[in-house]
């Protein structure tokens, strides 16, 4: 499905009647294609005095290929990113630095730029005058989202020290961020630590000989996971209900990957999967939780079947097989369960009390899963996708469509692929130090926020 009317933005006579009538104007976002560089120009690097990072991160983004402008250039600059350390500020006094940093360059970032502050979570800092003023930052960066336009993202990137050496972990995020992968990705608080991360040899194909396990990849963000996993190097198992057994076909065959028919909510389906996965591979590095449905009608109005329906496959089937796999132990060390989540599960929706209960309880599944499983080396997190251009959202009348379509930073839907990659940058053996995170693909929706 597509967003006709960002396409007629594009043009010379959408231009001028946007200008005219002070329309939203979405911007064309940048997005990745394997062999592009991380940035279209260069970084500027800003540093709090006592910061913790600013050397490492340059020389990892200069490794990277990313040029580091210099900050006592005569001539003004355009950038394709601002980063600044905060990770020394410990009282809000210090916040003044983030001004002097970002208000002389707030024109100079260029489209689909990206602006990162690293900070500190706060819970780990060693008074409540530093957990005030990393606190702070949250509501710098979602202004600086709201604010800069022209598809410009930013993010907030809470480095922990509590497990080890988090430079590998900060490393895979920088540069998911930075690069077209994450275009549809804004206004977010993301937690790196120290874990069971690797380099890998080629950062084009950061999930070489790793098995990906993707549930509901016959159509829309399933088939997009599927390819964008391949594509990145996965062997990817991609399952679906037997009545998508062609569509699941033509994914699988596209990608020289292997098609499993089975419905999830089938009594043996946690048993039936875990048999496959044994025999074939002997394992499952990544497991991807996608496959979900909606049922929509108000409370008053549901039956039982459709609430019974949604929390079954969104939910408890989840539940079921990760109980399966782990008792198995088919999920190595340095494994990853990731979980597709909704903003109907963090803002809830009129119409969907099944499913934003199902997607809630995904989070919750996040939350208890992480800390439960860190000593095992497997991490767990979700995305928390807004509204994606799918079948799932061409359903929805059309003004109600349209208000959800705009009403976010980037004045439009985001696409399957854009959750696809986030995803796939979750699954990297290199993100191992980031578990436990809910990260929204939503363009900064204004819902929930
Ligand atoms: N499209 C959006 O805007 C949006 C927003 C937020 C969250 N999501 C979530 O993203 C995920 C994918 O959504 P989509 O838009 O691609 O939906 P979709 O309906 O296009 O695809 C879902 C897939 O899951 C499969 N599936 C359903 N029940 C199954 C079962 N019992 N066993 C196995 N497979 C089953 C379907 O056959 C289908 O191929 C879902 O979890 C959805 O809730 C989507």
């Amino acid at each position: 499905m597509t967003d006709r009317y960002a396409s007629f933005v594009q043009s010379a006579a959408g231009r001028a009647l946007v200008k005219r009538l002070g329309l939203p104007d979405p911007p064309r976002l940048r997005r990745h294609h394997p062999g592009d560089p991380l940035l279209t120009g260069p970084a500027l690097l800003g540093a709090a005095t006592g910061a913790r990072y600013a050397k490492p991160v340059a020389m990892r983004l200069t490794a990277a290929g990313v040029e580091l402008a210099d900050p006592a250039a005569a001539a003004p600059q355009r950038y394709g990113a601002l980063l600044f350390d905060a990770t020394g500020i410990t009282d809000s006094t210090e916040l003044r630095q983030l001004y002097d940093f970002f208000h002389p360059q707030a024109r100079a970032v260029l489209p689909s730029g990206r602006v990162i502050v690293l900070g500190t979570p706060p819970q780990e800092c060693a008074t409540p005058r530093e957990a005030t003023a990393q606190r702070a930052l949250e509501g710098l960066v979602r202004s600086i989202g709201k604010e800069f336009g022209r598809g410009i993202t930013a993010q907030l990137v809470q480095v922990s020290r509590a497990q080890g050496d988090p430079s590998v972990g900060l490393e895979s995020t920088l540069r998911f961020l930075l690069s077209g992968r994450s275009a549809y990705v804004s206004g977010q608080v993301i937690r790196v630590a120290g874990g069971a991360a690797s380099v890998p040899a080629d950062w084009d194909r950061p999930l070489d000989g790793q098995v990906v396990l993707v549930t509901g990849a016959a159509r829309g963000i399933g088939a997009a996971l599927a390819k964008v996993l391949a594509r990145d190097g996965a062997q990817v198992v991609a399952l679906d209900i037997p009545a998508a057994g062609d569509a699941l076909a033509a994914v699988a065959n596209d990608i020289g990957g292997t098609a499993v028919q089975l419905d999830l909510t089938a009594p043996d389906a946690p048993a039936r999967l875990a048999e496959h996965l044994a025999s074939r591979h002997g394992r499952v590095d990544v497991v991807v939780h996608n496959a979900g449905i909606t049922r929509d009608k108000t409370l008053g109005r549901m039956d039982a079947d459709r609430w019974d329906q949604v929390l079954d496959v969104n939910l408890s089937s989840q539940e079921r097989i990760n109980d399966v796999l782990l008792e198995r132990e088919l999920i190595p060390a340095g494994g990853r369960i990731i979980s597709v989540s909704s903003i109907a599960g963090i803002a809830g929706n009129r119409g969907q009390t099944n499913y934003a209960t199902s997607k809630a309880g995904v989070i919750g599944l996040v939350d208890s899963l992480a800390p439960a499983l860190r000593e095992r080396g497997i991490s767990v997190n979700a995305v928390a996708p807004g509204f994606i251009e799918t079948r799932l959202t061409a359903r929805i009348p059309l003004v109600v469509r349209e208000a959800g379509r705009r009403m976010n930073s980037l004045a439009q839907g985001g696409l399957p692929v854009d959750v696809a990659e986030t995803i796939g940058w979750l699954a990297w053996p290199a993100s191992g130090g980031i578990s436990g995170n809910v990260v929204r693909v939503c363009g900064q929706s204004l819902l929930g926020a």
